[in-house]
């Protein structure tokens, strides 16, 4: 009997090893891994110590001729990378001075800012967020990577999976909102799409994971500010995204400009070292952000150079983007024993493996042949594509929309025609001529002549009413107005906030008296941020928010207009009532004392209101104007019939959620079903919600779908008192909706 057991154990072993073999085989991507591992190796072994720290540097470079000095610096091996760097030419000439001239020939990586496409633009990565899309998002980057390689760009310095719950500050476009989960999902999708399957296809380039971390926890929503982030609120909403592109296989992060609770994120052994390396295993390099290593003198935490070069190289910054503290203090740092040359080493191999990795010594510049692919028509159409998913309809009272075409419109507003606005931030490559504008997309749909146009305001901030009579006058002689608000594109971005949040300039008094005219309005919105417009809305029969849609912002919002594509985006952030309430966000706490459901409603401005001690506000309602993942449609969609799999789940098991989703109305269209999950008690305070999954059907009308969600014990984790990672027992509430504030409840166990 014993010996029978025996044998059959080692029968087991015997096909339990052959099976993970085959199973863990794959591409044999490990083996490239270990042949990689050996050329680093064996290149650092050659390099001198000037050499190794040359490739720690990363400069800016804008020039259209290469200066002898410049040119003499990478000859001696002292660059290891360039951002920006011109045109191809520009970079042919430098890479062949890195690669023909300097004694080991290492190839420059060239670096660039491209975030939401090259010369295609998308929607800002806010409105891509929109779209609730992994699939289309990952194809964008996809699209972006190839135009990018071709012109030379071996790596952009995106995905930005920072989480951000104030819309005040100005780069909060260029995340994916504020929820972890959405942005983990998404981040990853953008890092498969520029990354691909192999970074040394020629046509991928490396992504870069930014910024690490907590930059979006600025105070007050005033970019670089004090973020203090306690360690458990890291982990749970901050860290999970930058760990998802970790899995996703991102070759690098970038260290971040802000502080985490005392300690500036590019001087940050825990974040840096401990969580990223340790913890994760992440085998690709960090860069700094630029000049954020010299920063951390004005922060207070260095008080030279040399002390920035000691601790950021302390912490775990492999290259040092434009500052030039590697390139003047490691060396002495190393003479004096202050510096391990180990870690030197480490940093090195850090870039050498991603070098090697992208291919870069086989193919170290882009030939130019790819350079006639870039604006294929291809990326026009899936750029298209993404700028209809991310629109989000926020009002559509009396079935204000779609317009009917054969009517005559007045196209008012200054972003109807505004092309560099349209794009949104972060787009130098972008070209103003490529965009397609709303009004010249309404102007081919139902014809010129039953168009009429007058702008009202130069700009978004214009105050000056001079151009309001001809925008009356366009009114009164069509059938109805529609009318492009929002923001200009340099109102977002990088050291670009805001401490209002309203319509800037003198655009809620366009929107006033082109209303006066009692002809039907719709407002559609193009901002880098969620904006508070009450007045507006209140005035408008429908609203459309379309973000900065992109290149082909114009013809998407034509087709949704005039109904060939019903809306489909739900908002990837929550939209405050005003600036006052800020920040707000729908995982939040409970609090002991939690606003009842009879203090709801209160008014905008309300001087003094009787309730009693609860958390809100006297002077307006404590809800927000939109809630996350809020979205409508030209059609209507019934939730029925939640089932949950079973009652409990035991730990380290799962259960499903379904419902049925139906579309009601008579349109065909998308609805992005939404699962939320509640641990009711336990031994830290969870989030009153949290998303946990979600899905784009598409139904057509009477059409009925089942969405069905596993749930494991592990998406329901979090860090507690000890910081460990757990999942406890205990009940849960469950809801499967089109919105963070709506949807079908049901509970369950999760048991021991
Ligand atoms: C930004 C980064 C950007 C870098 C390089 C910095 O100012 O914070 O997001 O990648 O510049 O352009």
């Amino acid at each position: 009997m014993k010996a029978n057991v025996v044998y059959f154990y080692v029968i087991f072993c015997f096909y339990a090893v052959i099976i993970s073999a085959n199973l863990f085989a794959g591409p044999d991507l490990k083996k490239e891994d270990e042949v990689i591992e050996k050329k680093v190796n064996e290149l650092l072994a050659q390099m001198t110590v000037t050499e190794k720290i040359g490739q720690l540097q990363q400069l800016s470079y804008w020039g259209e001729k290469v200066p002898d000095e410049l040119a003499e610096q990478i000859r001696e091996g002292r660059i290891g990378s360039f951002l920006n760097a011109g045109d191809l030419e520009i970079k042919k000439e430098l890479q062949k001075i890195a690669v023909k001239e300097s004694r080991l020939g290492i190839p420059l990586i060239f670096g660039r800012d491209v975030i939401h496409g090259y010369r295609t633009v998308f929607p800002i990565p806010l409105g891509q967020a929109a779209s609730w899309n992994p699939a289309i998002i990952e194809k964008a980057a996809a699209v972006a990577a190839k135009e990018a390689s071709a012109d030379g760009i071996h790596w952009t310095f995106a995905p930005m999976i920072d989480i951000a719950r104030d819309p005040r500050w100005g780069r909060i476009a260029e995340t994916c909102g504020e929820d972890p989960f959405l942005t983990s999902t998404l981040g990853a999708a953008m890092v498969r799409g520029f990354q691909g399957k192999n970074l040394a296809d020629p046509q991928t380039i490396a992504a870069c994971g930014k910024h690490y971390v907590g930059y979006g926890a600025a105070e007050g929503g005033r970019d670089y500010n004090t973020c203090n982030i306690p360690e458990r609120e890291l982990r749970d909403i901050y860290l999970p995204t930058f760990h998802a592109a970790v899995e996703a296989g991102v070759a690098t992060i970038m260290s971040a400009f802000n502080e985490i609770s005392g300690v500036p994120a590019s001087g940050n052994e825990f974040t840096l070292r401990t969580v990223l390396r340790d913890e994760w295993g992440f085998d690709g390099f960090v860069v700094s952000d630029w000049t954020s290593m010299t920063e951390m003198i004005a922060h207070g935490f260095c008080k030279d150079n040399r002390e920035v070069a000691l601790k950021s190289m302390k912490a775990g910054v492999n290259m040092e983007m434009v500052s030039t503290t590697y390139a003047t203090e490691l060396e002495k740092l190393i003479t004096e024993g202050l510096i391990p040359e180990k870690l030197l080493n480490e940093s090195v191999a850090n870039i050498l493996r991603i070098k090697f990795r992208l291919g870069l010594f086989d193919h170290p510049v882009s030939d130019g042949s790819r350079q006639s692919e870039i604006f294929h028509p291809d990326f026009l159409k899936l750029a298209k594509q993404a700028a209809l998913q991310s629109v989000v309809m926020l009002k559509n009272d009396n079935n204000s929309l779609p317009l009917s075409g054969d009517k005559t419109i007045a196209v008012i507003g200054p972003l109807a025609d505004s092309p560099v606005d349209q794009m949104g931030m972060w787009t130098m490559d972008g070209r103003s001529e490529d965009t397609q504008t709303p009004l010249s997309a309404i102007k081919e749909k139902i014809g010129e002549n039953h168009v009429k146009y007058a702008p009202g305001l130069k700009t978004s901030r214009t105050v000056d009413k001079a151009g309001f009579e001809d925008a009356v006058k366009a009114a009164e002689a069509s059938d109805a107005v529609v009318l492009f608000l929002g923001e200009e594109q340099i109102l977002s971005g990088e050291a670009k906030c805001r401490a209002f949040l309203n319509l800037p300039g003198a655009q809620e008094e366009l929107v006033e008296v082109v209303a006066g005219t009692g002809k039907p309005v719709i407002v559609v919105i193009m901002a880098g941020r969620p904006l508070t417009f009450q007045h507006v809305t209140e005035k408008a029969g429908a609203v459309l928010y379309a973000w900065h849609p992109g290149t082909m912002g114009g013809p998407a919002l034509a087709d949704i207009l005039f109904g060939v594509v019903s809306p489909s985006g739900k908002l990837p952030v929550t939209f405050p009532r005003t600036v006052g309430q800020v920040p707000i966000y729908y995982a939040h706490k409970n609090t002991g004392r939690p606003p009842s459901p009879s203090s709801l409603g209160i008014p905008m401005g309300t001087p003094l209101d009787p309730q009693g001690f609860t958390s809100k506000y006297l002077d307006v309602d404590f809800t927000p104007e939109y809630v996350f993942g809020y979205g409508l449609s030209y059609t209507t969609f019934e939730y029925s019939n939640l089932k949950l799999s079973a009652e409990s789940m035991p730990m380290d098991g799962s259960i499903t959620v379904s419902a049925d989703i139906t579309n009601t109305g008579d349109v065909k269209a998308c609805e992005i079903v939404q699962l939320y999950v509640r641990d009711l008690f336990a031994s830290v305070t969870r989030p009153v919600k949290e998303l946990k999954g979600f899905q784009r059907i598409l139904l057509e009308p009477g059409e009925s779908k089942t969405a069905t969600f596993t749930l494991k014990t592990g998406d329901l984790t979090f860090h507690d008192i000890n910081m460990n990672n757990v999942t406890e027992p205990g009940d849960f509430k469950v809801w499967i909706g089109p919105n963070s504030k709506q949807g079908l409840e049901g509970g369950f166990k999760v048991v021991e």
